[in-house]
């Protein structure tokens, strides 16, 4: 069977992850949250007691930082299981430094593209078209205005038991959105090949169903 791979982007808190991990069962295809890498180094950089602002002292860390996500979710740091507290505001308030960093892009999309060398993947982030996966098979940009968004992550972030405010989740998404489109390196921008999905009026079902109808289509074409 080809091997396939799928690049779904877009600004923070789109549900480009639930979408993709359906989409990514929904075909037999290995899911990859490379979100969840950036996380996962900015709490390392934390957990240190370092500046994730202080660009070369988050980079020192480039040679000891050790993610694997697992096929069951976990994503393990350095053999700790982070998987709850990546998720946790302190560490979204600090990734998109993190994340801005040229030698951490760098070590990280090496790791990301090893993953994607042997099997079919939905990758998901801000870069994969562009830069990551810039041959992808199927390129989506997956957005929704902001008030949903933030309504988005505060409900998932409350069902989870992560404490916060809509004013704070609101405030997040503006500035990770300001950050990760402004970086000099491999910013959030549609590649120029991406199929637009705008999911602000769509539930995840149908979010789904329109992600799966484009990789039809384009598959289809190829
Ligand atoms: O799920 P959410 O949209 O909140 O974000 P995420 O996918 O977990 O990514 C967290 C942060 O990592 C983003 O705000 C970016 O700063 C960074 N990121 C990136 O720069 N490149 C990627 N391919 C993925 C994430």
């Amino acid at each position: 069977m080809k091997k396939v791979t799928i690049a779904i982007d877009g600004p923070a808190a789109a549900g480009k992850s639930t979408v993709a991990k359906k989409v990514s069962q929904a075909l037999g295809y290995t899911y990859i949250d490379t979100g969840a890498m950036y996380r996962a180094f900015t709490y390392y950089v934390m957990k240190k007691g370092l500046d994730p602002k202080d660009e070369a002292a988050s980079i020192s860390l480039v040679p000891e930082v050790d993610i694997e996500l697992h096929s069951d979710g976990r994503v393990i740091c350095c053999g700790e299981d982070v998987t709850k507290v990546i998720r946790e505001p302190q560490v979204s308030a600090n990734v998109s430094y993190i994340a801005s960093y040229k030698d951490i892009r760098l070590a990280l999309v090496e790791l990301q593209r090893k993953m994607a060398q042997r099997r079919s993947v939905v990758m998901d982030g801000r870069d994969i078209g562009t830069y990551v996966l810039p041959n992808a098979d199927v390129k989506i940009f997956q957005i929704a205005d902001v008030p949903t968004r933030a309504v988005r992550r505060y409900e998932e972030n409350i069902s989870k038991g992560i404490k916060c405010t809509l004013a704070e989740v609101e405030e997040d998404v503006r500035r990770r959105d300001y950050i990760d489109s402004h970086r000099d390196f491999a910013p959030l921008k549609p590649a120029a090949d991406s199929v637009l999905l705008d999911t602000s009026f769509l539930s995840i079902e149908e979010a789904v169903e329109a992600v799966l109808d484009i990789i039809k289509r384009k598959i289809g074409e190829a």
